[in-house]
């Protein structure tokens, strides 16, 4: 992929100009509009693979290529990731416990999917839930979507990777809930994964200064019990080691003269739908 637009700081971070704005919001926008249409395939009975399948045809019909596909061998157009699946969970592979890949009521499931339009990637996911969640399940997808949002809210020129970090952690643990450190998000733009690593746990002040023309992720996995993850055999699958719930929400962001723009913010207005 090229990637030589605009410059780089010192931390590795790229700049990108107002002519990139365009490609990264059609990117987004094409993300978001296929994890709005895929909430209507989740309930229970539903199988991963045919979310999986269904994801894949979306990406083809609206003229994008999924940045997934290929990607370190990876075989999908989207991570499905169930219940104590922290992320990377693969879809129409059995879901860790299970004997399939079919969704059973009350389970809380993350959907990650990553476009590339023009060159340019838009990277999302979201909570879903087939039939009713348990009220603790809620309450966690509740929490790690607002932890997301408030990570948002620090993202401004000026401020720190750490403001973003602590804004997220500080509101977590307020809720008895844990960050996971084992991930992170990322820089992209005409690459999936660049600097730097935006951490979901923090000081405030530290790390790297946002400068208006930075793009990146914020996709914080938040855990009921422990923070810490185990990856399964088959080289991809997260889960949480003490087998608690997890749940995820991702954000491709562009960090503006005077705040931030979601490049992944749901034309249906249903982001937050779980
Ligand atoms: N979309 C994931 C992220 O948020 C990366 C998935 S890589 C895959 O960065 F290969 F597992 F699909
Ligand atoms: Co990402
Ligand atoms: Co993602």
């Amino acid at each position: 992929m090229d990637d030589t637009r605009g410059r780089v700081t010192r931390d590795g971070i790229r700049i990108y100009e107002d002519a990139d704005l365009e490609g990264m919001r059609a990117a987004g926008r094409i993300a978001a509009e296929i994890l709005d249409e895929v909430g209507a395939l989740v309930k229970p009975g539903a199988t991963t693979g045919q979310i999986d399948d269904f994801i894949r045809e979306a990406v083809a019909r609206k003229g994008a290529v999924s940045a997934t596909i290929g990607y370190k061998g990876y075989q999908h157009a989207s991570c499905i990731s169930v219940n104590h699946v922290v992320c990377h969970g693969i879809p129409g592979a059995k879901i860790p416990g299970r004997s399939s890949d079919v969704l059973q009521e009350t389970d809380i499931l993350n959907i990650d999917v990553t476009v590339i339009v023009d060159g340019w990637f838009g990277d999302s996911s979201r909570m879903y839930v087939a039939g009713t969640a348990k009220p603790f399940a809620d309450r966690l997808i509740r929490v790690t979507h607002e932890a997301l949002m408030r990570g948002i809210a620090a993202v401004k020129p000026g401020n720190t990777f750490g403001d973003i970090g602590h804004a997220i952690q500080s509101f977590v643990e307020a809720n008895r809930m844990s960050v996971v450190r084992d991930f992170c998000g990322h820089g992209l733009g005409r690459v999936f994964h660049a600097p730097p690593n935006v951490l979901h746990y923090g000081r405030p002040g530290t790390g790297a200064v946002l400068e208006e023309g930075m793009f990146f992720t914020i996709e914080p996995m938040v855990n009921l019990g422990r923070p810490e993850t185990r990856i399964l055999s088959d080289d991809w699958t997260a889960i949480t080691r003490d087998r608690s719930l997890s749940a995820q929400y991702e954000h491709s962001v562009g960090v503006t003269a005077t705040g931030c723009e979601i490049f992944t913010a749901s034309p249906a207005g249903k982001f937050f739908s779980p």
